[in-house]
């Protein structure tokens, strides 16, 4: 890894060069190819595929090799309660639910409430279990399919996850460990032993139902290292390697490198955001690519490649390319105001958080939790 930029999973540091990337991780760039592939399963490519914002992936075109001979993959995907959910949470979950629709398949959903208890310092094992409450409410609310969404939390369901995840941990050492992801003699031992249980999911369909089934894994592509050690793994016990495809970070507000992190308020847009927090954190604090005054924006046009508020539209809130390239040109040539990109933005984050705040009141998790 470069000096420049760090992508662990712990940690997400300074610019991140998702070509050199590729390459360290040994990941494979997302191909009109692949793209093509699964067009023709899908009819249209949904925009973070359009948009390259999910670049890279493992084995995809196993896993539609697989699906086309009409073995059906499962997803997997998850999130270590730590904090309250913010809008950079939602850009593999939107995707994970756009493909259990069209692919009409299971997702397990992993909550490793015991990970965050274990890596950071300051965190209690009463307030991980807080966030684990308010997290389900939001991934519940999302809207995947009730009867197909698992949910598997780490310490509710150890009779089904410790007994496989000692498997896995028997195939690892210490000095694996410390490899992919940089622990050293103090760390505590319980983060040493949780990779395993981040692999677990990855194969417990397949042994609840005593059948191999493909499993395909949507993440940030920070969590990469636990799923090359699993896919190295897994076959040694008898299992597929999963497939995975990884996302690239949606810059936090202030448009500082890195990814949007929850501990810094000013950082990010949190799900239980009112309108006027939202609209008071985008003027404020949304990172602008525009210029310093409005005749000079006017003259030299913005720069929407670095303005948050054009960010948070590509990622997440514009879903029509010619919408997006409207604003986009508009923006570059100076025709667009930052205040009026804000004002789109604001009205837009607004409309969908409004709409999940009700969901989220009435979602029943109960139904979810396996
Ligand atoms: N480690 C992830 C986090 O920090 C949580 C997680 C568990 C996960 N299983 C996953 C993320 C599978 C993506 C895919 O939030």
């Amino acid at each position: 890894m470069t000096k420049e930029f760090k992508v662990t999973p712990w940690d997400v540091e300074g610019k991140i060069d998702y070509r050199r990337l590729i390459k360290d991780f040994g990941i494979s760039r997302l191909s009109d190819k692949t793209l093509g592939r699964i067009k023709k399963h899908t009819r249209e490519l949904h925009p973070m595929l359009r948009r390259g914002i999910f670049f890279a992936h493992r084995d995809f075109d196993w896993l539609l090799d697989e699906y086309e001979k009409g073995n059906k993959f499962f997803l997997y995907t998850g999130r270590a309660p730590s904090g309250k959910i913010h809008l950079g949470h939602l850009v593999p979950w939107f995707f994970t639910k756009w493909l259990q629709e069209k692919f009409d398949v299971d997702l397990y959903f992993q909550f490793p409430d015991e990970e965050k208890f274990l890596f950071n310092q300051n965190s209690t094992f009463e307030k991980v279990q807080e966030y684990l409450e308010d997290n389900m409410l939001d991934v519940a609310a999302l809207g995947f399919k009730p009867g197909k969404t698992h949910f598997i939390i780490d310490t509710k369901h150890a009779d089904l996850m410790y007994p496989e995840a000692v498997k896995v941990a028997k195939k690892i050492t210490f000095s694996m460990v410390k490899a992919s992801f940089g622990l050293n003699e103090s760390s505590n031992i319980g983060s040493i032993f949780y990779t395993s249980m981040q692999a677990v999911p990855a194969f417990l369909p397949s042994v609840m139902k005593k059948k191999k089934i493909p499993c395909l894994i949507p993440h940030g592509v920070d969590q990469d290292p636990h799923f090359r050690l699993t896919r190295d793994i897994l076959p040694k016990l008898g299992h597929y390697k999963p497939a995975s495809i990884q996302n690239s970070f949606m810059p936090p507000l202030k448009g500082v490198e890195g990814k949007t992190s929850s501990s810094d308020e000013t950082s990010a847009i949190f799900l239980s955001d009112s309108p006027k927090e939202v609209e008071r954190k985008i003027k404020k604090y949304a990172f602008s690519g525009g210029r310093d005054t409005i005749e000079e924006h006017r003259k030299l046009g913005g720069n929407p490649d670095v303005d948050v508020s054009f960010q948070l539209l590509k990622y997440l809130f514009e879903e029509d390319d010619k919408e997006l390239a409207k604003i986009e040109k508009d923006y570059r040539s100076g025709k667009l105001l930052t205040g009026e990109l804000k004002k789109i933005t604001i009205e837009k984050i607004n409309a969908f958080l409004k709409d999940h705040q009700a969901k989220r009141k009435k979602v029943d998790v109960k139904k979810f939790i396996y």
